[in-house]
């Protein structure tokens, strides 16, 4: 079942002017060009950042090209807890948000290292944050009608199995890509079990998975003041345009999942050519990310690592 809702322009999107979107990682990569592609559409965008610095940079390149954007920061860092508990009270007055896009993600790491909460780095960012924030932001979902979390995941998450009696890749040797892999399919086994848990509980808020294929600074135009690409970057990178893309093109699966109103949740959407680069279309779900027990003690071991509750999916129409 892979094919294109056909008639998206991601070229020229609809108007979004009377919506919030809020997008985490906001101030670089993929996540800048989700933001700027959003706030193109008259939305006004949030970018939850961890760095108010490069929250500002972000913010001035995209009013350099759309002096009219919507755009504020929300500081942010996922890899600790007290920042995501706080971030529904940073959000102040904030009367709803129709999607969030959980794009911020920290790649491999070269070796093992732990949050401050005790947690390996990559896990404890990629899911765990992103498990205890989705829990934080239900109120504002619920509050727009229709709304939806649209969750970054990775073609590596293809290739690689959780293992359940080790989340935190505790054990010898530590292998980077792996534990990478493992992050990302985590996070896309939380996004499906939570679109059939908000079914489950009435919810009109749906949950979405987007990839970007292969995304390369060298091959991503550049945003002054926020990133200048330089011309040996650049030529480097242009051999691998044949199976990547620029960070500007990745961002279209999850700029499509955020605005798109026929695409449904628990769908995955990625780019066309060879799940590397191109267009944004659906693709077929994996049946091994369907494993409702994998999904079930994933969430009971992410329940007992956040402390997040979600006491609000227990309850009936939300
Ligand atoms: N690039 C690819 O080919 C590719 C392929 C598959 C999937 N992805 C996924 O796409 C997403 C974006 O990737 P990218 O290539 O744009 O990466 P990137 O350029 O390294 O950007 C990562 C973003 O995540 C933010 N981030 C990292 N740790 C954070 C934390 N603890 N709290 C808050 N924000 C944090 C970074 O903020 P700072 O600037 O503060 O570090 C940055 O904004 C990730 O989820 C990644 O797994 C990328």
């Amino acid at each position: 079942m892979s094919g294109s809702k056909s008639a998206w322009d991601v070229h020229n999107l609809p108007d979004n002017s009377e919506r919030t979107f809020l997008v985490t990682g906001g101030n670089a990569g993929i996540g800048y060009f989700i933001s700027e592609q959003l706030a193109a559409t008259g939305a006004r965008v949030l970018i939850a950042s961890r760095s108010a610095d490069k929250a500002r940079l972000a913010i001035e390149a995209i009013h350099s090209r759309l002096p009219q954007a919507r755009v504020d920061h929300v500081p942010l860092d996922l890899s600790v807890s007290g920042s995501v508990a706080g971030i529904a009270d940073r959000l102040g007055a904030l009367s709803g948000i129709d999607a969030v896009v959980l794009n911020a993600g920290v790649l491999a790491q070269p070796q093992y290292s732990i949050t401050e909460d005790g947690n390996e780095l990559v896990f404890g960012t990629n899911h765990l944050g992103n498990f205890a924030l989705m829990e934080r932001l239900l109120p504002l979902l619920v509050a727009s009608p229709g709304s939806r979390v649209v969750t970054m995941g990775s073609v590596a998450a293809r290739f690689t199995k959780l293992d359940l009696t080790d989340l935190q890749s505790s054990r010898e040797p530590y292998r980077p890509m792996r534990t990478y892999a493992r992050s990302k399919l985590a996070q896309t086994v939380f996004a499906l079990e939570l679109d059939r848990r908000l079914r489950a509980a009435d919810s009109h808020i749906r949950s979405v998975i987007a990839h970007p294929g292969g995304a390369l600074d060298g091959l991503t135009p550049s945003r002054p003041p926020l990133r200048t690409r330089g011309r040996a970057e650049h030529l480097k990178a242009l051999p691998k345009a044949v199976m990547a893309q620029s960070k500007e093109n990745a961002a279209w699966p999850a700029v499509r999942a955020a605005l798109d109103p026929r695409i449904d949740g628990g769908e995955l959407w990625g780019p066309r050519v060879l799940r590397g680069f191109g267009k944004p279309v659906r693709e077929k779900v994996p049946a091994e990310w369907l494993d409702r027990d994998v999904a079930a003690e994933l969430w009971q071991q992410s329940q007992r690592l956040t402390g997040a509750a979600w006491k609000e999916l227990d309850q009936a129409a939300i």
